[in-house]
């Protein structure tokens, strides 16, 4: 190969690669997606909830359910508060209901977001005992954790 040739190459491979980096990182950072994403995100934890509340109110939920519930909620509580609430994603981007007090007082959000862990930890450990009672006691301390975050950070709908 002619040392034409080989440039050539070189620079239809690098501008490849350029077009993946940019393309990936595009799709990535749109604020619109990133708000559809958590919300998908806060989904998953109201469906946990929901599937842990049916067994709690006798509403056809199996304990098995329940405890699946529970571990979805504990996976999403492990994720990290920068990931599901990326700077830029405030309430004016998309359909987003999250305040810009959020990131205004970062360090209470993220604690917020990790008083989940614990919680779910324990209503885990409660599915497992199997007792109503208890299972409806750590449910209310968990939604608790959600009430409170929402509370100061997410916009009421009317
Ligand atoms: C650190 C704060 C925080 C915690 C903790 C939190 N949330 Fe949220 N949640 C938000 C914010 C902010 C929004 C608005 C998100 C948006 O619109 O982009 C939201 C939105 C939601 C939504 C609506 C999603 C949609 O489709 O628009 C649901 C459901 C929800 N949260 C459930 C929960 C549950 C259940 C828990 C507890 C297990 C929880 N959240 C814990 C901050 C939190």
């Amino acid at each position: 190969m002619n040392n034409r040739v080989v440039n050539a190459l070189a620079a239809a491979s690098l501008s490849a690669l350029l077009v993946a980096a940019f393309g990936g990182m595009a799709g990535a950072a749109d604020p619109t997606d990133l708000v559809k994403e958590r919300q998908q995100t806060m989904k998953k934890l109201g469906g946990g909830m929901g599937a842990v509340a049916k067994f709690v109110k006798n509403e056809g939920g199996t304990l098995d359910d329940a405890a699946k519930g529970a571990e979805a909620v504990l996976a999403v509580a492990k994720l990290d508060a920068k990931a599901v609430f990326v700077p830029g994603t405030a309430v004016g981007v998309g359909e987003s209901a999250a305040k810009p007090e959020l990131w205004q007082s970062w360090s209470v959000a993220e604690e917020r977001w990790k008083a989940m862990q614990p919680a779910a930890v324990k209503l885990g450990e409660a599915i497992k005992g199997g007792d109503r009672a208890q299972i409806a006691q750590a449910l209310g301390a968990t939604s608790k954790t959600c009430g409170t975050c929402h509370e100061d950070f997410r916009v009421k709908k009317q």
